[in-house]
């Protein structure tokens, strides 16, 4: 193992699942300082207090340690140890933490959750010792430079090293308890100086030297704007097409700009280039609870996932991930399936369905029974209307500002908020351990579990709104379902092989989740990769700027809010290009335009990206092959051509109604073999 991959698991928690707070200069600066102790014992470079030179130019071989081996060999002079770790610490920390990391979890030592939070493995926590990479196997590091620190061991030389390096970026009072720091202090500063490379590096990280902010400043370009009249003119916006929008602002003016529109002040962050930074950086600068605030007051909630940052957020990350998992959508097929057919027994033959709200029943059904474990459609009638009505009220207020708050103390309004109380009310009662018992876990019984273990932490206030979270989640997948619809009529080649791959899959009776293969599924698993590219039904997502923050030589200041314009990419030609046609060979080789770094975002970038994508892939692409099967579809009127509503989120226009004019199979589950 490197010092660089020492490095990152010493300073490593495993209850925020990141790093422990130390400056990101000095972070980059001891990253830096470990790839040179590297290169000096692998006998590359010498070095000492006041000199670093070049030994041996040949590569090692090792992606971690060669790109910095190649900057000394190019250089004209002898510099200090100090120049060196500066002059890396500006321009390769960032790859040499990226490397670092994904061998880490490559060797099975760190597990990365989407969100780029990453946790010890299992395994490693378990045994304390790191699993076998080439033949070889070791007791994990924290455990012993803390015996080392605190027990009275004598450090071997690499350990002394690596003491010294975390001395010296101040990384030790950031993971240690105060109390254990004060007793260990006088050790780690006597082993900080045994190493000889140690002793010629380490101080060079200490003394490192960022630039001064006037420096900084100097260089810096002024915030681009975008204006009121770039709104109006442009015709992306006043078709409510905002990711396109944000598109051609971000080209025109880069990946920072201002917002300006009267009495409101947004910095705006799109594009391949913001997006990376949000994965990489966001979780230092940006925090998401602000914005949340008076939304989830509505619903009578203190905080969510959605609003938590830090530890707290990846502690209950964990605890919904088996319940948002795609695996409850695949043991749950035979039940989403029979619910899908009972929506289109709903939707008759010949009506006109209202295209929006039909599919956010259709889906909310689905949702709350493999999610909550109700049937809504059978206990509490019409409160999945309510519950959408509502959520859409309180968006429009609190979060996009747009309608006065008395619109949401309207008797009608003050009737949803009720039913959302039954609602809470409804999905505790289904969750005593009598009713529970004998039936799959959902994601209600791990945060009732929570909720016992630690009732501070996820109190009776925040739990109604932790349970109906997913059913509101589920409203993107509803009109993502609609465009879904859309696409399929105006695509008529594309339903007939994706009808094609679901007559085979029906054929010996209702599909299971492992026949979903690849290759079962290829063509409606790229149509529905399509329809989330073209039509991203959350286009931003704000934040506040907790910290000043620069991106590409501009800076963001602290208190800013910011908006997370994350699939702006979609609508980028060079990244898609013709993107605004539907075309599922995008995802093809070679073309395979959904691997570009950062281009392809439906489900968001960053530590709160979506919980729930691998099911919501899931579950629409079982939805497209069960409506492929057995409906004939129409648009009303036959040429519609779909308008948008960006608001509170994107979905088809109320103008968006399709006819089913018959059904291809009967809506019954397809006969089995045995059956036939
Ligand atoms: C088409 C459907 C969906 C889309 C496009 C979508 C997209 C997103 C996006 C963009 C975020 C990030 C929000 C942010 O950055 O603040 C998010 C968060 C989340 N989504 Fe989804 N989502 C969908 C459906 C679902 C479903 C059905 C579930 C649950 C089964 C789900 C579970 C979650 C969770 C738990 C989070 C919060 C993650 C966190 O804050 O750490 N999503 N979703």
């Amino acid at each position: 193992m490197r010092f660089a991959e020492e490095l990152l698991l010493l300073l490593h928690s495993d209850k925020s699942g990141y790093f422990v707070p130390i400056p990101e200069w000095k972070m980059s600066c001891a990253l830096a300082g470990a790839v040179l102790m590297d290169l000096a014992m692998e006998d590359r470079i010498d070095s000492d207090l006041t000199s670093l030179t070049l030994a041996d130019s040949t590569p090692t071989g090792d992606e971690l340690l060669d790109p910095t081996l190649a900057d000394i060999t190019a250089a004209q002079n002898v510099h200090a140890p100090q120049y060196w770790v500066e002059r890396i610490a500006t321009r390769r920390a960032d790859d040499i933490g990226d490397v670092a990391i994904d061998r880490l979890v490559k060797a099975g030592i760190f597990e990365s959750d989407t969100g780029g939070f990453m946790s010890l493995s299992s395994k490693v926590t378990r045994t304390g010792r790191y699993p076998l990479v080439d033949g070889r196997s070791g007791e994990e590091i924290k455990g012993r430079i803390m015996r080392t620190l605190l027990d009275d061991e004598i450090p071997d030389p690499r350990e002394a090293a690596i003491i010294g390096l975390v001395n010296y970026c101040g990384g030790f009072p950031a993971m240690m308890e105060p109390e254990e720091y004060e007793l260990a202090q006088d050790r780690i500063e006597l082993f900080s100086g045994l190493d000889l490379i140690g002793r010629a590096i380490g101080p060079a990280v200490r003394s490192s030297y960022r630039p001064p902010e006037s420096m900084r400043a100097a260089r810096r370009r002024p915030l681009p704007e975008a204006n009121l009249w770039d709104m109006i003119s442009s015709r992306s916006f006043r078709a409510g097409n905002i990711p396109k929008f944000m598109a051609e602002q971000s080209e025109r003016l880069g990946p920072v700009f201002r917002l300006k529109v009267p009495g409101r002040n947004m910095v705006v962050l799109a594009g391949e280039e913001a997006n990376t930074w949000i994965s990489k950086k966001g979780r230092l600068h940006l925090r998401t609870r602000d914005y949340l605030e008076g939304f989830q007051t509505e619903w009578g909630t203190a905080r969510s996932i959605a609003s938590m940052d830090g530890a707290e957020h990846f502690r209950m990350r964990k605890t919904v991930k088996a319940g948002n998992s795609r695996q409850v959508v695949v043991d749950r097929l035979d039940e989403l399936f029979a619910l899908g057919r009972r929506s289109f027994e709903g939707w008759g033959i010949g009506n006109t369905v209202p295209g929006e709200m039909s599919c956010q029943r259709f889906i909310g059904e689905q949702i709350s029974q493999l999610s909550v474990s109700i049937k809504p459609s059978e206990t509490v009638t019409g409160v999945l209307d309510d519950l959408l009505l509502f959520e859409y009220r309180a968006l429009l207020v609190h979060v996009m500002q747009v309608l006065p708050r008395f619109t949401l103390r309207t008797p009608r309004m003050n009737r949803y908020r009720k039913r959302v109380l039954e609602l809470y009310a409804l999905i505790h009662a289904a969750h005593t351990p009598a009713q529970r018992e004998g039936k799959r876990r959902d994601l209600v019984d791990d945060l009732m579990d929570l909720h016992h273990a630690d009732p501070q932490f996820l109190p009776e206030t925040d739990l109604g709104f932790a349970f109906i979270a997913p059913i509101i989640a589920g409203h993107y997948t509803g009109s993502a379902m609609a465009f879904t619809i859309y696409e399929l009529v105006k695509n008529p080649d594309l339903l007939e092989r994706i009808r094609a791959e679901a007559d085979a899959l029906f054929a010996n009776g209702d599909p299971k989740g492992e026949d979903l293969d690849p290759a079962a599924i290829d063509v409606a698993h790229r149509f529905i990769m399509e329809v989330l590219r073209l039509h991203p039904v959350i286009p931003i997502q704000m934040r506040t700027a907790m910290n000043a923050f620069e991106i590409d030589g501009i800076e963001v200041p602290a208190y800013a809010s910011v908006l997370c314009a994350f699939p702006a990419t979609h609508y980028m030609e060079k990244h898609f290009p013709e993107p605004e046609k539907f075309d599922i060979d995008r995802y093809t080789e070679p073309r395979s335009e959904h691997r570009r770094t950062a281009a392809y975002t439906p489900f968001g970038v960053g530590t709160h990206v979506c919980g729930g994508a691998r099911w919501t892939e899931l579950q629409m692409l079982a939805n497209l092959l069960l409506i492929a099967r057995h409906l004939e579809l129409e648009l009303v009127p036959r040429d519609y051509q779909l308008k948008l509503s960006p608001l509170p989120k994107i979905s088809p226009a109320k103008s968006f109604k399709f006819r089913v004019t018959g059904h291809r199979h009967p809506l019954e589950p397809a006969a089995g073999p045995s059956a036939a």
